[in-house]
């Protein structure tokens, strides 16, 4: 049997590779794609995501319209980084149009196919967490009902990319990020901003993989070559752990999703995110010393295997 996989995003170059990664893999089922604001406005992110569809031919798999708007927090996107439209301000003329967005709303359609699929679902988020905040107050139960949950998003050391100690997803709903830490009580993995920098690629990696003949390969040249630009400049450095090379920093969460050998060490530790703080507001902390008495340990993600990694990555754009 397939493995069924719920992807939540707000396509941003990072989560177009790692939807294009989840499409690709063979044992893996897609039963929809619930979209969020984030990197970029609603309406750019539904828009990119059915674009990555298209290249993929996989217009198929249905797409869902989700909160335009964080819970409490004011609206922040990420367009200096990902381009203004998300998706390195390279248009495609012929993008497919928002009719093909589904009617039901995100949040109900969650509630929905994880009902039809009760223990099967994996959820993959890699967005602001509104999305999923919406799904737990409609349904107390439906964190129960899922297999797993995979987020990229939070900090380990206090390391920002967005403030100074906040990582963009938890920074840009902290409420919702707050609301699912403490709710979600399945299985929880979590790819952090720390973790996914010292688990980069080399560049000439990129090379190779891009150099692909394919539509696919192609289409990611061209969608990412405004963020490799940025990335190099003095202002990203600095949110980078030394050594950063190429960080897909979604495409962890759905490669560990995929493959379950690939999470090759971890550590089990309660967490939630700070609300109140001055500068640390949205920054995940780790209750080591188990002072918050919360009873759900999240799995944070520390080592994976990198070969397999991009090896998923490669067959990406295949
Ligand atoms: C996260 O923020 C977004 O910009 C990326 O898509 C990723 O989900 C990294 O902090
Ligand atoms: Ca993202």
């Amino acid at each position: 049997m397939k493995k069924k996989l719920i992807m939540d995003v707000d396509t941003g170059v990072d989560d177009a590779q790692a939807i294009m990664m989840a499409l690709a893999a063979p044992g893996v089922e897609i039963l929809g794609i619930t979209c969020c604001h984030g990197n970029t406005p609603l309406e750019n992110v539904l828009k990119n995501t059915l674009r990555v569809l298209k290249v993929c031919n996989r217009l198929d798999v249905p797409v869902y319209r989700g909160c335009a708007e964080p819970l409490v927090a004011h609206k922040r996107h990420a367009g200096d980084f990902h381009g203004k439209d998300g998706l390195g301000d390279a248009p495609d003329p012929d993008a497919p149009g928002l009719d093909a967005v589904q009617e039901e709303k995100a949040a109900v359609a969650l509630i929905r196919m994880v009902n039809e699929n009760p223990g099967e679902v994996t959820l993959v988020a890699t967005a602001p967490l509104t999305n999923l905040a919406m799904a737990v107050n409609l349904d107390p139960s439906f964190p129960e009902k899922l297999k797993a949950l995979y987020i990229m998003g939070g900090n380990t050391e206090s390391r920002g990319n967005t403030t100074v100690c906040g990582e963009f997803n938890f920074v840009a709903d902290s409420e919702a990020a707050y609301v699912v830490l403490d709710r979600y009580t399945c299985p929880t993995y979590i790819a952090t901003w720390e973790f996914s920098c010292r688990s980069s690629l080399p560049w000439s990696f990129v090379d190779t993989w891009l150099a692909q003949d394919t539509d696919k390969a192609r289409f990611m040249e061209r969608i990412s070559s405004l963020t490799r630009k940025m990335v190099q400049t003095e202002r990203y450095q600095k949110e980078l752990v030394s050594g950063t090379e190429f960080n897909s920093c979604d495409t962890y969460a759905v490669a560990a999703a995929i493959d379950e050998t690939l999470l090759t060490e971890s550590e089990r530790v309660a967490v939630t995110v700070e609300l109140q703080g001055t500068n640390t507001r949205g920054m995940m902390v780790l209750d080591h010393m188990e002072l918050l008495k919360k009873k759900h340990k999240a799995i944070i993600m520390k080592t994976v295997d990198l070969e397999k990694f991009k090896q998923l990555l490669m067959n990406a754009l295949k």
